[in-house]
């Protein structure tokens, strides 16, 4: 962990609805350890935990969290396969808790490829916490940039409906939030990784090389910190912002 002035919450105000975080550098926490990668994604569920808490404590109203990319399908056979299990566990164990925390679970992703236990798991997960309110948990899961922007346009097409960037945004599998206010990504890489491609045209980036399972209230509040400095200006001047923040 970098040593630096402790981190005071932001106001509320400034506190963003929607963050989006690239849960990476599982394997690496894990290597350091001298233990398996699968140890590494094991703590990675445990570090998701916590911020699923201070999301709640601090006010963001929507999480949305990549855990499994399509690409993911190229690792070794064994890590993949740990991966998928340690899903289906964490479906069992922790919607009794994100349920009483009034989390609603959505698995987004395609679900081709997926087994059939698992994608009953999640049918039922999703279901269980639908009418919750309190955080929207969105759990990227077999999720590529790539496919949703495809699938999308599939589902237009099949509708034979205008491509609009309204019609389109709104046949993406994220189409119940709004777009990520703040990306994090852990690990230390500074790239996408076919995340949200479309959502984060207008996203606050923030990078940290704190690894997944070493992400803790501490480097959450630090983004939150980071994030409320920023001045967000959607193509317009900064004076134009000021002004607009005055009136
Ligand atoms: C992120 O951690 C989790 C997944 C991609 C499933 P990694 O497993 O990519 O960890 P590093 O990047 O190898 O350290
Ligand atoms: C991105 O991490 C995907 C997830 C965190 C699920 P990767 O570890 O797969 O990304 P690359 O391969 O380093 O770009
Ligand atoms: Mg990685």
């Amino acid at each position: 962990m970098t040593a630096s002035a402790p981190v005071r919450a932001p106001d509320a105000g400034t506190v963003p609805a929607h963050v989006a975080i690239v849960m990476d550098g599982n394997g690496r926490w894990a290597r350091r350890r001298l233990l398996p990668r699968a140890a590494g994604h094991r703590a990675g569920m445990e570090a998701l935990r916590r911020v699923v808490g201070c999301s709640i404590e601090r006010g963001v109203q929507v999480l949305t969290v990549f855990a499994f990319s399509s690409e993911n399908w190229a690792r070794p056979a064994e890590e993949v396969q740990a991966i998928l299990r340690l899903m289906g566990q964490a479906l069992m164990e922790e919607v009794p808790r994100l349920h009483e925390a009034g989390v609603r679970l959505h698995v987004v992703g395609e679900r081709a490829g997926l087994s059939a236990e698992l994608t009953a798991a999640i049918a039922e997960a999703e279901r269980r916490t639908a009418h919750n309110a309190r955080l929207v948990l969105n759990v990227c899961f077999n999720y590529g940039g790539r496919w949703d922007i495809v699938q999308a346009a599939r589902a237009l097409a099949q509708r034979h409906e205008p491509i609009t960037e309204q019609t389109l945004a709104a046949a993406l599998a994220l189409a119940h939030v709004g777009d990520p206010d703040l990306l994090i990504r852990t690990g230390g890489e500074q790239r996408i990784s076919n995340f949200l491609l479309w959502q984060l045209a207008y996203t606050e980036l923030y990078f940290t090389p704190c690894l997944w399972p070493a992400f803790d209230a501490v480097e959450f509040d630090r983004a939150l910190a980071a994030y409320a400095q920023r001045q967000r200006r959607f193509g317009r001047t900064p004076e134009q912002v000021l002004a607009a923040a005055v009136r």
